[in-house]
């Protein structure tokens, strides 16, 4: 959002403001000031104007403006009502050059996740991907995956959901998947160029829009703001990415993995026994029959 309309919008949510004093405040014209204060009623902020100045009265449900609205972290949206896939606009951009882009939208009509699977992506979800730059070797860039999982969980517990994360990265509420995530990159072989990770939450969605074993915030506890939550998700995911040394730890909080019997599918072979623990940039440690295994990517079934 442009830094004006934010200013703008940033006055109003305090007390009614008049033009003449916006104009000021912004040092704009008076036109101006109108002009922009139109652009945010056609984006769905209720604006009123009434005889001592502007008044705020409400925000958009969801959308670009509605997320971008007191976000604390520094990400673009860039916001669609439907998309084929926000992971694909992602690469795009990241393949552009662009960094800090977080490409949002209502609904994916071309969604992929691991393996090339199909992941639907109904009207009333959040459906999410960071474009990101950072300065690491691409062995580490697990350690995102990880934060992605860790910001989602949090950020549902804040809201009333008890999610737990099933190693990697699968979010389930009762066994039951609620988000999904994709982690995509690209670089040398010392240094990531770009990394895109792809975040579905089945929000205010209905359970028969999603397969069986999945489930639905809407299901669980009813619609949630989704702008709110979004914005919370952005917030703590930089929070995170940010302090990398910070990851394990709360993953350990908020797994439900560690201390399970688990089978892990890889492409050596199945490795079963007790999950002990999660090691930087997020292999998972298995004590088997034979000893100590330490595992880096597969299918994990908690047996
Ligand atoms: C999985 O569980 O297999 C991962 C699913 C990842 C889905 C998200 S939704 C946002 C982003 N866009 C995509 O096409 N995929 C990811």
């Amino acid at each position: 959002m442009q830094a004006t309309r934010r200013r703008i919008l940033e006055s109003l949510s305090e007390a009614p403001v008049s033009g003449p004093t916006l104009a000021d405040e912004l040092d704009v014209s008076r036109a101006a000031v109108w002009k922009h204060i139109e652009a945010l009623r056609e984006r769905g902020f209720e604006i009123d104007s009434r005889e001592d100045g502007y008044v705020l009265l409400g925000t958009p449900e969801f959308g670009g403006a509605s997320v971008e609205y007191g976000l604390d972290a520094p990400f673009d949206i860039e916001y669609h009502d439907s998309i084929g896939s926000t992971n694909d606009r992602a690469r795009e951009l990241a393949a552009a050059g662009e960094s800090n882009v977080a490409v949002l939208a209502d609904e994916q009509i071309g969604a992929r996740g691991r393996l090339d699977r199909e992941f639907s992506s109904p009207s009333g979800g959040i459906w999410i991907s960071f474009v990101c730059r950072p300065d690491l070797p691409p062995a580490q860039a697990p350690i995102y995956t990880l934060a992605a999982a860790v910001a989602t969980t949090e950020v549902l517990h804040d809201v009333g959901v008890d999610a737990g994360i099933k190693w990697p990265n699968d979010v389930l509420v009762d066994g039951e998947k609620l988000v999904g995530i994709l982690t995509e990159m690209e670089g040398e072989a010392d240094r990531v160029s770009w990394i895109v990770v792809g975040i579905g939450i089945n929000a205010n969605v209905d359970a028969d829009a999603v397969p069986d074993t999945a489930t639905t915030i809407r299901e669980l506890i009813g619609d949630v703001d989704r702008a709110a939550l979004t914005r919370a998700l952005i917030e703590r995911f930089e929070e995170l990415r940010n302090a990398p040394e910070s990851v394990l730890s709360a993953w350990r909080d908020t797994a439900t993995t560690l201390g399970q019997r688990v089978r892990v599918e890889t492409p050596g072979g199945d490795v079963v026994g007790e999950a002990l623990d999660i090691e930087f940039p997020g292999t998972l440690v298995v004590a088997t029959d034979d000893g100590e295994e330490r595992v880096s990517a597969g299918d994990c079934e908690h047996l």
